[in-house]
C-alpha cells in the first residue's frame, strides 16, 4: 500500500495508512499482519549487498534512486520498528521517525544527537520530571544548560528574553512540551516555530524545535505542520494505550533524524521487535481510542467544574472564546484530549483523601491508557522538581492529575463523585 491511492492520487488519511502502509504480506507468506520479525541480525544476499546496506547505515554515500535502505541487525533497523516508523511518520506528516525503548530513551537520545558543549536549550515549563531531571542533573555535567520558562500564552516572548539573556547564537534547542505535564498549559507551537526563524536571520544559526507531543499526539495535534522540526512521543501512553509496555518515538525532517538514528544506533535505545509489533497493533486503534477517551473526559471535566470541593480545572475543553488559551488551542489542536489536572481545596491532605476513595479509577502514574488513573503530581510524576517552582507553575499540593480510560462514562461519574465527596473528611 502507497501513501495515495493509485488511481486517484487521492492521499490516505494516516488511520487507512496505520492498517496497511510500510509492509507488503505478498513478503510474507501472504500473512495479513506483519510477522514478528524476533531476530538480532539479517543474512545479505551477497559481500556485495552487505556492503552496500553498510555504507547506507554509516552514511558513507547517498542512496540511489529507490534504493532501500537494507536489513543489517536490529540495532539498526528491523522490520517491525520500520513499519511502525513509517506509519508515525505518515502521522506526523514527517519525512522520516525512529522509534525508542522508552520516550525518556527518545529524549535523551534527541539531545546528545544535537547538542554540544556550550549549546543552550531554552524550554517551556513545566515539563515531565524525567525531562526536568535531564535538563537539571545529566546534560549540565557535558556543558550543556537549559533555562526553563513559564509554558502557556506568551512563552515565545519569555524564550526570546531567555535567548537574549544567554547569548541568543548559543541556543540549539527551543523545546516545548504542549500541553505541559501537568499544567495542561498550552504554548502557541508556530509563535515558536517564527521564533526559531528570527534567532536564525539574527545569529546565523537556526534553533532545533523540538515538541513533546505526548499528550494529544498523533491525533489532536500535529506539530510539524506548525513549524517544528521534531516530535517526541512517550509511545507509553497513547500510542501504546494498553498501559502494557514502555517506548518512545521521535519523527521529524531526513537530515535531523538521520543524526538522531545514528545517535540511536550507538547507544543502542531502540525498543525491541516485539514493542515495535504491539505498537503497530496499538496504531490501529489510536484514532478510535484517543476520540472516545476526550468524549468521556470533557463530561467529566464538567463534573468536577461543577463540585463544591474542587477549587480549579485545567482542561483544553473547559476553554472559552476570548481567553488567549483558547485561541491556541483552537490554531493548533484538533481535540481536548483525555488528560484533566484540577485541584481540590484542602491541599495535600484533601487530595489524598480522593485519591484514596477511587474504585474505578487505578492510583498509579502514566497516561494515556485503556484503563482510567489518577496521581499526584507534587508528590510523585513530579516530586524531583522543586516545590516553589512547581508553585509558579500552578502544581501545588491539592492538584491531581486523571487521565480517562475507556470504562463506561457513568461509572466513572459515580466513581468520580464519590471520592470528590470525601475531600471534605
Ligand atoms: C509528557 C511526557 N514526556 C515523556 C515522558 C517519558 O516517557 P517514558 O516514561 O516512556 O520514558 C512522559 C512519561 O510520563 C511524559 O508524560
Amino acid at each position: 500500500m502507497d501513501r495515495k491511492h493509485k488511481a486517484t492520487n487521492h492521499e490516505y488519511n494516516p488511520e487507512t495508512l496505520a492498517l496497511g502502509y510500510g509492509y507488503d504480506p505478498i513478503r510474507s507468506e501472504g500473512s495479513v499482519k506483519p510477522p514478528i520479525f524476533l531476530t538480532s541480525t539479517f543474512q545479505f544476499e551477497s559481500a556485495d549487498a552487505g556492503r552496500r546496506f553498510f555504507e547506507l547505515a554509516y552514511g558513507l554515500r547517498e542512496p540511489d534512486q529507490g534504493e532501500d535502505p537494507g536489513l543489517i541487525y536490529s540495532r539498526l533497523n528491523n522490520p517491525n520498528l520500520q513499519i511502525l516508523e513509517d506509519r508515525i511518520a505518515a502521522w506526523d506528516k514527517t519525512d522520516k521517525a525512529a522509534s525508542f525503548a522508552s520516550g525518556m530513551a527518545a529524549i535523551s537520545t534527541t539531545m546528545l544527537a544535537l547538542l554540544r558543549p556550550g549549546d543552550h536549550v531554552i524550554s517551556s515549563a513545566p515539563v515531565y520530571g524525567g525531562t526536568h531531571f535531564l535538563f537539571e542533573n545529566i546534560l549540565p555535567p557535558l556543558g550543556i544548560h537549559t533555562t526553563q520558562v513559564p509554558g502557556g500564552t506568551g512563552a515565545e516572548q519569555r524564550m526570546r528574553a531567555a535567548a537574549d539573556a544567554v547569548d541568543a547564537g548559543s541556543v540549539a534547542m527551543l523545546y516545548l512540551e504542549t500541553p505541559a505535564n501537568p499544567s495542561n498549559a498550552l504554548t502557541d507551537i508556530a509563535a515558536v516555530a517564527t521564533l526559531a526563524a528570527t534567532l536564525e536571520a539574527e545569529t546565523g544559526r537556526r534553533p532545533v524545535v523540538v515538541v513533546d507531543n505526548t499528550f494529544l499526539g498523533p491525533v489532536f495535534q500535529r506539530p510539524a505542520t506548525l513549524g517544528a522540526d521534531l516530535i517526541i512521543y512517550s509511545a507509553t501512553k497513547f500510542i501504546g494505550g494498553h498501559s502494557d509496555l514502555v517506548a518512545g518515538l521521535v519523527s521529524g525532517s531526513a537530515p535531523v533524524m538521520q543524526q538522531v538514528a545514528s545517535y540511536r544506533t550507538i547507544l543502542g535505545t531502540m525498543p525491541n521487535p516485539f514493542v515495535g509489533w504491539l505498537l503497530l497493533r496499538s496504531l490501529e486503534t489510536v484514532s478510535i481510542r484517543m476520540r472516545r477517551q476526550a468524549k468521556s473526559a470533557r463530561l467529566l471535566a464538567q463534573q468536577l467544574v461543577d463540585h463544591p470541593a474542587v477549587r480549579q480545572v485545567w482542561y483544553p475543553g473547559l476553554l472559552q472564546p476570548g481567553d488567549p488559551q483558547f485561541e491556541i488551542y483552537h490554531r493548533q489542536c484538533t481535540g481536548p484530549g483525555s488528560l484533566i489536572a484540577f485541584e481540590v481545596e484542602g491541599g495535600q491532605d484533601a487530595a489524598y483523601r480522593v485519591l484514596d476513595h477511587f474504585e474505578v479509577f487505578r492510583l498509579a502514574v502514566s497516561l494515556g491508557g485503556t484503563e482510567s488513573l489518577v496521581e499526584h503530581p507534587m508528590t510523585m510524576t513530579h516530586a524531583d522538581v522543586p516545590r516553589d517552582t512547581l508553585a509558579t507553575y500552578g502544581v501545588n499540593a491539592g492538584l491531581i492529575r486523571m487521565s480517562i480510560g475507556l470504562e463506561h462514562i457513568s461509572d466513572l461519574r459515580r466513581d468520580l463523585g464519590c471520592a470528590l465527596d470525601a475531600a471534605a473528611g
